[in-house]
């Protein structure tokens, strides 16, 4: 790195919003002023803004009292990857295409000479993309869902989780009052994190993960047995991305315009109907959906996005290129952004949340 020459550091914010991003831009912009002395600019609205060459610089000020502050001040896109980027033709018609030659001549117009990336999987592979196209590239892991395989845990997680299970609570006090099963719908996309962890904080009495194939029976068994126990009313934590038997998962909707076009959603209904139907019960669904991601951080996340922020700066200062930063125990190091998109980060058979709960009681529709 020439160290005359005032350094150019852009970051932008992709994917799906969620609780902690502006801590995290918080955290790049502040060490790459106080630390280096560099230049930040934030891209608007994910890779949308790099396609469209839309980015402002930021000064301390912008991110003064934003590490509280939910959403991302940058703003954010799930449609916006370069390769797979939605067009409007002639006849007002949308034509999918590859505009990343775009993104790369806006880039190097704006004379950046690094680019910090914070995302989840989608926003993690546009940016190996760009690493393998000569950007020098370093990832911030973020999601809701912790779905990323090399991180132990993403920010925005234990917000979402904090949510869920407090929404499992007041669930609990009208359901025993009324006597009914509630059934919660929890995000997640293919993985249980969510369901699993809030499900088990908020003392869920079933929880459906996409991780554990379920039968009916086992489900219909539970509710029948916590009735004849005089515990007359049942909580059902499921996962938006559970296969029900003989169904698989429940698509909402396409959006073609995104790289993954599934919408995921609508399984409580149908998990609350079958109840209904199975175990002759008096059922209701609450779908708990962007709540989940919306709002201030927990404290935990602040710092998790802040360590993140910091230690992206300081890789990009050290040349650690084509890597995103990741938790390992205590330590964050970087990752080769390969390994980062290799897989989904899945609840294992044996984790230490799901033997907890299934010793507690829990059932996750699979017992014999
Ligand atoms: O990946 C985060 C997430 O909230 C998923 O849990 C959920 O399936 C999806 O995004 C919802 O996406 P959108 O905000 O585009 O509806």
């Amino acid at each position: 790195m020439n160290k005359k020459r005032i350094f150019r550091l852009g970051v932008l914010t992709g994917g799906g919003d969620c609780p902690g991003l502006n801590a995290a831009v918080r955290a790049i912009t502040k060490s790459a002023l106080n630390d280096f002395r560099w230049r930040v600019f934030g891209i608007e609205d994910g890779f949308e803004g790099l396609v469209e060459g839309r980015m402002h610089e930021l000064m301390n000020a912008d991110v003064s009292g934003i590490i509280n502050l939910g959403g991302t001040i940058l703003g954010t896109s799930s449609r916006g990857d370069p390769w797979h980027y939605p067009v409007e033709t002639a006849r007002g018609r949308t034509r999918i295409a590859d505009v990343s030659g775009r993104a790369l001549g806006h880039f190097r117009e704006a004379k950046l000479d690094a680019l910090i990336a914070i995302g989840g999987d989608g926003t993690m592979n546009i940016a190996l993309k760009f690493a393998k196209l000569g950007v020098p590239v370093v990832g911030v892991p973020k999601t809701i869902d912790n779905d990323l395989a090399a991180t132990d845990i993403t920010f925005g997680h234990d917000t979402a989780v904090s949510i869920a299970a407090e929404a499992i609570d007041r669930l609990h006090t009208t359901a025993s009052s009324h006597h009914r099963v509630m059934v919660i719908e929890v995000m997640g996309r293919y993985a249980g994190w969510i369901a699993l962890t809030a499900g088990l904080a908020g003392g869920a009495d079933i929880i459906l993960i996409p991780e554990i194939p379920f039968r009916w029976k086992p489900v219909f068994r539970k509710v029948r047995e916590r009735n004849t126990q005089g515990k007359r009313f049942s909580i059902v934590c499921v996962a938006e991305g559970v296969r029900c038997p003989g169904v698989g998962v429940i698509i909402k909707g396409y959006d073609r315009k995104r790289t993954d076009p599934k919408q995921l959603g609508g399984v409580g209904a149908y998990v609350a109907r079958k109840i209904a139907l199975g175990a002759r019960v008096e059922t209701r669904v609450t779908v708990l959906g962007h709540l989940q991601r919306g709002g201030g951080p927990t404290a935990f996340d602040r710092n998790l996005a802040t360590k993140f922020g910091v230690a992206a700066t300081r890789a990009v200062h050290d040349g650690k290129f084509g890597t995103m930063v990741a938790l390992r125990g205590s330590e964050i190091i970087p990752v080769p952004l390969e390994k980062a998109v290799a897989r989904l980060k899945l609840v294992p058979p044996d984790h230490p949340l799901l033997m907890a709960a299934r010793s507690v009681g829990t059932s996750f529709g699979d017992e014999r």
